[in-house]
């Protein structure tokens, strides 16, 4: 077995603004051009090599060390992962569904489906064939209306009693051609201006229905090792709603964006919790307080005369380059500016690869999922939440499922009117060393 590094992949790795979440075995960007000998140092201490594109664009290439390779953590594990919930940094799960052995064969069911949710028709076939024995018995009431059409599928409502509906829309995630991976969402509501809502009733109908059309979702969500750390954070009990099952596929992903309302923080969406099922996907995954740094950074180069095609590309005449240098004195702008959907007027820069891409996982802020690995991305706000985006990983289609964190018993109301219009956003050089 190699030793760990020595030499500039050691001085990476232990930089001291590099993100080290415990638990995560460490990534870093690479270059065929790189020289040979720390391309050899890579390969000796790499799990896999993982190529990255996204939308008809190149992000780079990555390499995922063993986890043997990861600094020690400078404090206990749990008060660091404590300090990240607050922070609204990323807490990686590695491993989380290892003692269940039901969720493979159900992922491995649900990636059969794949195929037929593209088609409108598929998501009725899906919902029809699934075993309704169980109360609550759910009925149909038929075909809702698309809420984008450019890229949902099908949406089809669901009752148990006149009243108590939810729907399950399918869709794509995007609308280039060649993207072919897909979402399947539940919720109630009208879709957008109720997403925040917090009538947990209607929650509970959601959870209810994941549950029994999806049941890897029961098993996610009775693991103690999710539910006693989401607890002792939040510092009461949670459920899960809005849940998503993912089909990302080659050269699909989502864009950097985050899941915060403008809302208050009690009572309202606490985070989100993914799990990969099937294949792997590749995460970039921070606080929006990092990212706003690593955005100012990656300015800073420009600033300095490198990286001149990207900005030839990305600002091209004076004028924009200078609001962009204006911006990035203003921490608080920057910030907000990342907050808007799409990451506003910097979502060209932070979807930019490779080289803000590899600038990111060079920094530390990136994770494959295995089968079984969980990722929590928290959420105290919106100018408090965890920043991601996520690329297959995989030669094929892979499956996962999100839900939304929210307290079981919150001490706000439950009937305090819904906030106003969400604000979700949607949808690289490397660090210094080895910016090119
Ligand atoms: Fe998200």
């Amino acid at each position: 077995m190699a030793t760990e590094f020595q030499g500039p992949q050691r001085e990476l790795l232990d930089a001291p603004d590099r993100d080290h979440p415990p638990g995560a075995r460490p990534v870093l960007a690479y270059r065929e051009e790189d020289e040979p000998e720390y391309l050899a140092g890579l390969d000796a201490r790499a799990r896999q090599k993982i190529q990255l594109q996204r939308r008809g664009t190149w992000h780079g290439e990555l390499v995922e060390l063993r986890a043997d390779q990861a600094p020690a953590l400078s404090r206990p594990r749990e008060a660091l992962l404590d300090e990240r919930w607050h922070r609204a940094r990323p807490i990686l799960l590695p491993g989380l569904l290892e003692h269940d052995t039901a969720w493979p064969g159900q992922a491995q069911e649900r990636l059969a489906l794949f195929d037929s949710l593209q088609r409108p028709e598929g998501l009725a076939e899906f919902i029809s064939n699934r075993p309704t024995e169980d109360p609550p018995h759910w009925r149909p009431t038929g075909s809702l209306p698309l809420h984008d059409p450019s890229r949902d599928i099908a949406c089809l409502g669901l009752e148990t009693n006149p009243g108590n509906g939810v729907w399950v829309k399918s869709g794509h995630l995007s609308t280039f051609d060649k993207d072919r991976s897909l979402r399947v969402r539940f919720s109630a509501g009208r879709e957008g201006s109720n997403d925040a809502n917090r009538d947990l009733r209607s929650h509970r109908q959601v959870q209810s229905l994941a549950q029994q059309l999806l049941p890897e979702v029961r098993t996610i969500e009775s693991t103690p090792a999710l539910i006693e750390p989401l607890e002792n954070w939040i510092d009461g009990p949670v459920f899960f709603t809005q849940h998503i099952g993912y089909w990302n596929a080659p050269g699909g992903g989502a864009l950097m964006h985050h899941d915060a309302f403008r809302e208050p923080l009690e009572g309202g969406q606490r985070g989100v919790v993914y799990v990969q099922l099937a294949g792997r996907t590749a995460w970039m995954a921070l606080s929006i307080e990092d990212l706003s740094r690593r955005v100012i950074e990656f300015v800073e180069y420009m600033q300095e005369g490198e990286l001149a095609w990207v900005r030839e590309e990305l600002f091209p005449d004076l004028e924009t380059f200078q609001w962009l240098e204006r911006m990035v004195a203003r921490f608080g702008r920057v910030r907000k500016e990342l907050g808007k959907p799409g990451c506003g007027r910097l979502g060209p820069l932070v979807g930019r690869g490779p080289e803000f891409t590899s600038l990111l996982a060079d920094a530390g802020h990136t994770y494959i999922l295995e089968p079984g690995d969980g990722i929590v991305l928290p959420n105290q706000g919106l100018e408090c939440t965890c920043m991601h985006s996520v690329f297959c990983a995989s030669p094929g289609p892979t499956y996962g499922v999100s839900m939304a964190v929210r307290e079981a018993q919150p001490a706000v109301s439950a009937q305090e009117p819904a906030p106003s219009k969400p604000a979700r956003g949607h949808s690289g050089p490397r660090r210094k060393r080895r910016r090119r």
